[in-house]
């Protein structure tokens, strides 16, 4: 009930899916506030979670979202990259455009909001970053260059921000979540050909439950990891095994 008591949190793509998942989990462990920042407009029953409309892609709408975090609460104690998108293609087909708009969202957007929100975790040398990868990030995808590519890039930025945010002395810790297969608008995209063989090497014989990975994500921001840093936590039934 009170494990992100206090807590001040910034939820990425929070109108739907994972990200609605867990600002729902958060609402109930007694957060402080939770933005949850989407490019869709999100309406939530939960009294702690303040829904705001702009892109991660748009730095000036980020750096008037830090003025309000700042102005509100003085601080920001959770960043969660969990905004992305997808724009399948075999790698022969795949347009410029396809390649830009994922790279754009999903590896600098990222960026643009860790950039945007470092600085306050870096005043109050406490901080937990946790960014939504993939499997597809560590194992690749057919059809997934341009994913495949930033879901590797968001563990290869979580490693350096593990390292570079505590040069000064604090404890911020950058995680990852590796999903594979989740139960999301995302998913209803991947051609049956290629989700059905997935879930079939899964123990489990079935995909991910956004709740499952609300789940992870709330241990990940809580106190309860407080020596976990630079980690990548496969949420994916053991499929990879
Ligand atoms: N669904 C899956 O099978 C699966 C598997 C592995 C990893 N993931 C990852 O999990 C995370 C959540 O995925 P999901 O399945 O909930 O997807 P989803 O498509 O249901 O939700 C993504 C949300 O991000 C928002 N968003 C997209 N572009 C944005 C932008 N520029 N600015 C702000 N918000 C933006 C969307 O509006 C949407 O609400 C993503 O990082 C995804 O890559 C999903």
């Amino acid at each position: 009930m009170n494990r992100l008591k206090g807590k001040v949190i910034a939820v990425t793509g929070g109108a739907r899916g994972v990200g609605y998942e867990i600002c729902k989990r958060f609402s109930e462990e007694n957060p402080e506030i939770i933005y949850s920042i989407d490019a869709l407009p999100a309406a939530y029953s939960h009294a702690q979670v303040r829904p705001l409309q702009f892109s991660i892609t748009d730095r000036p709408a980020i750096a008037d979202f830090i003025s309000r975090a700042r102005r509100e609460f003085g601080h920001i104690d959770v960043l969660i990259n969990n905004a992305a998108v997808t724009r399948d293609a075999m790698l022969v087909k795949m347009t410029e455009e396809q390649w830009d708009t994922v790279i754009e969202v999903n590896l600098k957007g990222a960026f643009n909001m860790t950039q945007a929100v470092a600085p306050l975790m870096l005043e109050q040398k406490k901080g937990s970053i946790i960014s939504v990868s993939s499997g597809s990030g560590v194992y690749g995808n057919i059809g997934q260059t341009n994913y495949a590519a930033t879901k590797a890039g968001l563990i290869g930025m979580t490693y350096s921000w593990a390292k570079e945010l505590n040069l000064k002395g604090g404890e911020i810790r950058c995680n990852v979540l590796a999903p594979d297969n989740i139960e999301t608008e995302m998913a209803q995209s991947i051609p049956a050909g290629i989700l059905e063989p997935l879930i079939a090497r899964t123990p489990f014989k079935r995909m991910c439950r956004p709740y499952e990975v609300a789940n992870t994500a709330l241990f990940l921001a809580s106190d309860e990891s407080s020596f976990i840093n630079g980690q990548v936590i496969c949420v994916n039934g053991g499929l990879r095994l």
